[in-house]
């Protein structure tokens, strides 16, 4: 449940300065609470004159799992203002284009949008002493120069501002009353934000904790951001019941459903490819050779992608960049708390990368092996290893998110001759749940060991290896045309019962794959030799 920054508080802000006098203390209290019924006063009257509904639901839907399934494709229908079935043009084939170009937002449009809450224009900055670390490690005239995209400039800090921008300007336009999204990450904090600017109504719904009550420190960090916000927070144990939990909002409130796979969303990160297309050539008179972006649900990969080629840069080299957590199942209790990272990690991306319409809408706009030419993982203790390193070396204190992508930048350079350039897409802010400190002190509270050593003894879920020296850091590639399989193997497993693949069909595969349509038919072939 959420607490109005407005209502009266246990707590007065100036309790901290028990330094001063008591009288001034006092003093100082009484004309805080003076500005405060004030500006309680202004918003009152300014939200008065704005018909906004601020809800406060409660949670109280009554309905059983199977009852608010059936209601499923009216409710999504209801709540993103998609008619998504218009968009289909095979068994499998939807026409994904069409999908993005209807919602009337091209790169300028999204600008104009984002510019007005403060969103984008992150700066681009040249990582020039990370840069001489991967030169004293690398062989001879190697060594890419590292520039990232500070995106912890954006006002709940992170690149999914960008997502849920558009999110709440629709919501508006439409004359929603509020939005609701389903997520424990950052995405929740920017959807709030976005929402307490647009004066609309928000709801969060988490997967915070074990059924042991332990939270995750980095979620428990942002159910606070999104109450700071003025959202209503409902918190979960870990466990299939966040997608009933969600449909049930969307349902008793009439919000609008700010996923983060819609059309919306994804366009949303289209910005952000194309300002560091357009900044990189600023800065250093070309485009990116290689752009990497951490890697979980698609979203980042695919608008990062369209954003890129929109701006002439379509030739960068896309890779994708996710911390391997190997062995832990995401839906399982045990393991919730046994990751050290809520996000960018293989937990989230190999499923979606093989699936992505595992979404909380029916298509999801986030489609990442159209887009990724390279797919790597990195160690949870290397990327703990550069989070430090950014900090130590740069000047900034920022992450985890963003540093997966990092991690592997700093191997990748290595590969690549001096004058070419490396683009870390993000880098998110950080805070008290999300500082490695908390995050290992979680780790060794579950059982798992944290040591020095070679990164290659990093076990997920039983020990964390930080390297001992750069030289050890090092990526993992992930076998694309292995990913493309299954991707093609949950095709055939989607598919209704005596369902034909049609031509349609095969292109839409073949563009989903980027396999080409011999390719597709194929491995569709042997897959269902295989299956007898
Ligand atoms: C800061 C940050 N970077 C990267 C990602 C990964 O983005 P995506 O899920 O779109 O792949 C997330 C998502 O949770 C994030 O919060």
């Amino acid at each position: 449940m959420s607490i109005s920054p407005f209502a009266p508080k246990p707590h007065t802000p100036f309790q901290w300065a028990g330094q001063l006098p008591r009288g001034e203390m006092a003093r100082r209290n009484q004309e805080l609470e003076r500005q405060l019924r004030r500006l309680t006063r202004v918003l009152d009257r300014a939200r008065a004159a704005r018909p906004v509904t601020r809800t406060n639901t409660g949670f109280m839907s009554a309905d059983s799992y199977q009852a608010i399934m059936a209601q499923r494709p009216a409710i999504m229908r209801a709540s993103v203002g998609i008619d998504y079935a218009q968009y289909t043009t095979g068994v499998l084939a939807f026409d994904y284009e069409r999908l993005l170009a209807d919602t009337g937002y091209d790169i300028d449009a999204t600008h104009k949008v984002q510019r007005a809450t403060a969103v984008g224009d992150t700066p681009l900055v040249e990582l020039h002493n990370i840069t001489e670390l991967v030169r004293a490690v690398a062989p001879p005239g190697k060594g890419a120069r590292l520039f990232v995209k500070d995106e912890a400039a954006n006002p709940s800090g992170s690149f999914k501002d960008r997502r849920a921008s558009l999110s709440v300007h629709e919501a508006v336009k439409r004359g929603y009353p509020g939005v609701a999204a389903a997520t424990s990450g950052n995405y929740g904090a920017a959807v709030a934000s976005q929402a307490a600017k647009a004066g609309l109504g928000c709801i969060v719904v988490q997967e915070a904790f074990d059924s042991q009550a332990i939270a995750q420190p980095e979620i428990a960090e942002k159910t606070r951001a999104c109450e700071a916000y003025g959202a209503e927070v409902i918190r979960l144990s870990v466990g299939p019941e966040q997608f009933y939990v969600f449909l049930c909002v969307l349902r008793d409130t009439g919000y609008f459903n700010a996923s983060l796979y819609t059309p919306y969303s994804i366009l949303g990160i289209e910005t952000l490819g194309h300002e560091l297309a357009v900044q990189t050539r600023e800065q250093a008179g070309r485009f990116p050779d290689l752009v990497i972006a951490t890697h979980a649900g698609g979203g980042n990969v695919t608008g990062t992608a369209r954003g890129l080629a929109a701006a002439g840069a379509g030739d960068s080299c896309m890779v994708g960049a996710s911390v391997d957590l190997a062995g832990l199942h995401m839906a399982s209790d045990h393991d919730f708390n046994r990751k050290s990272f809520t996000t960018g990690h293989s937990g989230f991306s190999m499923p979606f990368t093989t699936w992505p319409d595992r979404a909380d809408v029916p298509r999801n706009a986030a489609r990442p092996l159209r887009y990724l030419d390279r797919f790597v993982t990195v160690s949870q203790g290397e990327v703990f290893y550069i989070t430090q390193v950014l900090a130590e070396l740069e000047g900034l204190e920022r992450g985890p998110a963003g540093n997966t992508s990092l991690a592997a930048a700093f191997v990748l350079a290595q590969e690549l001759d001096r004058e070419r350039i490396i683009v870390v897409q993000e880098t998110e802010y950080t805070g008290a749940g999300k500082h490695p400190i908390a995050q290992l002190n979680l780790a060794r509270r579950m059982g798992v060991a944290v040591t020095r050593g070679d990164p290659r003894d990093d076990r997920p879920g039983a020990r964390i290896v930080i390297p001992e020296q750069p030289a050890q850091l090092r990526v993992v590639d992930v076998d694309l045309d292995h990913v493309r399989r299954s991707y093609l193997r949950n095709a055939l497993a989607s598919l209704p019962e005596h369902a034909q693949l049609s031509d349609i069909d095969i292109e839409f595969l073949a563009a989903e794959t980027r396999g080409g349509c011999a390719f597709v038919e194929e491995t569709i072939d042997e897959l269902q030799a295989e299956a007898g």
